[in-house]
């Protein structure tokens, strides 16, 4: 074994029908796990034992190896009973407040490294992202404040096809604290070492604030409660008798649609590649008082379509303020060098993973899209799921005042 030659006590939360227990050399092995459909019939060596309760319910506090594949949870879909209780465990044990922005598999990685004794060992299957993402900034910061050796392998994308991320083996040594931080990519059928977490040469894109004087902010795409119902397609919106402007705006909601070398949303490209391609493209009005026709639409709306956090936090479940619509759309999620970046000449708005750059003129907003277009970024990127990659809004904030500094 690569870290170490003996393993007393084994520790794995979330253990399923303890498969983790089936191989390897230790004295003894402590599952826990909570679906009875998962360790009923499990078949296990006659030193290792499956508890059937909450692992945040465990004392045990020593082991030599916490191992695991830990549940993968959204943040929006924890149960908040769950998610409050988790958190005071890993606060008790950790002194860390996690974010209500943590996944499950964040709170059980707190869990494991607060599990095992100071010279402790914890290897979990865990999403990869986790090395880069802001959402993981606590764990990171946790582990660096130990001073914990980490290596990281990234697993080939297809080994979790029903979880749209990238998923690793991360591996941290409590024993050896001299601070690395180590990175593997598969090649072919070995683990190469790279010296930055997006698996190349180069170091991840940083993440900057756009500050309201910058010449070019990034922001969100809206998020209006659901596209499906506030986002309709042409042909939707004949049907209803809605009528553009009075009750529809222009939007994308992808930039997937245009070609890469479309460099302007036109009304000829709306037209062509959405319009009338049959894309969700308008964007409810709501923002004054809803026409007839608008007002019978939503109506009509079943309560189970509008049954989202977003709506249900509205006074009317409907109504939003319109943002200002962006000079620039650039996409968040890429597959090639770099991201697409169109500028936006039509004042359509940019809802959901399209971000909007706000700020440029028109006539400067070209260059600056062009530059975006031409920026490789993919090296700087850490890889999401089955070679997409994913930009923050801030990573794109930093991307373009390095652009626009040029
Ligand atoms: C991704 S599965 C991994 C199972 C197994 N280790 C494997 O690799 O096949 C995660 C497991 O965690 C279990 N789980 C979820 N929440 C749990 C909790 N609070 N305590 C213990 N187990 C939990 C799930 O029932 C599920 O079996």
């Amino acid at each position: 074994m690569q870290h170490r030659r003996r393993i007393g006590t084994v520790l794995d939360f979330g253990a399923g029908d303890g498969r983790f227990a089936a191989a390897g050399r230790f004295q003894r092995y402590t599952g826990y796990e909570v679906d009875p459909a998962r360790w009923r019939g499990a078949s296990l060596p006659a030193n290792a034992r499956l508890i059937h309760r909450c692992a945040f319910r465990s004392r045990l506090r020593a082991a030599d190896l916490c191992i695991g594949n830990p549940p993968y949870v959204r943040n929006q879909d924890l149960p908040e009973g769950w998610r409050q209780c988790a958190a005071r465990v890993v606060r008790e044990r950790t002194g860390v407040e996690l974010s209500g922005l943590a996944n499950a598999w964040q709170y059980f990685f707190f869990l494991a490294l607060s599990s095992t004794h100071d010279r402790g060992l914890v290897a979990l299957v865990i999403p990869y992202e986790w090395v880069s993402r802001p959402s993981s900034k606590a764990l990171r910061e946790y582990i660096r404040s130990r001073g914990w050796n980490v290596t990281v392998y990234r697993l080939p994308d297809m080994t979790f096809g029903r979880v749209l991320t990238t998923a690793s083996i991360t591996v941290v040594d409590k024993r050896a604290r001299e601070g690395s931080w180590a990175y593997f990519t598969p090649r072919g059928d070995v683990f190469e070492q790279t010296r930055f977490a997006a698996g190349s040469r180069a170091k991840v894109l940083e993440y900057g604030r756009a500050k309201t004087e910058s010449p070019a902010r990034a922001k969100r795409g809206l998020s209006p409660g659901s596209q499906k119902v506030f986002v309709l397609s042409e042909m939707q919106r004949a049907e209803l008798g809605l009528r553009v402007g009075r009750d529809v705006l222009a939007c994308v909601t992808s930039l997937r649609p245009l070609p890469a070398s479309c460099a302007t949303l036109s009304l000829a490209t709306f037209a062509r590649y959405y319009r009338e391609a049959g894309r969700r493209c308008w964007l409810l009005n709501v923002s004054s008082g809803p026409s007839f026709e608008l007002k019978a639409y939503l109506d009509s709306v079943p309560p189970k379509d509008r049954d989202t956090a977003t709506c249900t936090s509205r006074n009317r479940w409907w109504q939003f303020t319109m943002p200002q619509a962006p000079s620039i759309f650039v996409a968040t999620g890429f597959r090639g060098k770099g991201t697409k970046a169109v500028v936006n000449a039509i004042g359509a708005h940019a809802v959901g993973s399209v971000c909007g750059v706000h700020g440029p003129s028109l006539s400067s907003a070209a260059g600056i899209a062009r530059k975006m277009r031409n920026a490789e970024v993919a090296s700087k990127v850490v890889a999401h799921s089955k070679g997409l990659r994913k930009l923050e809004i801030n990573q794109i904030n930093s991307l373009l005042a390095n652009l626009i500094k040029r």
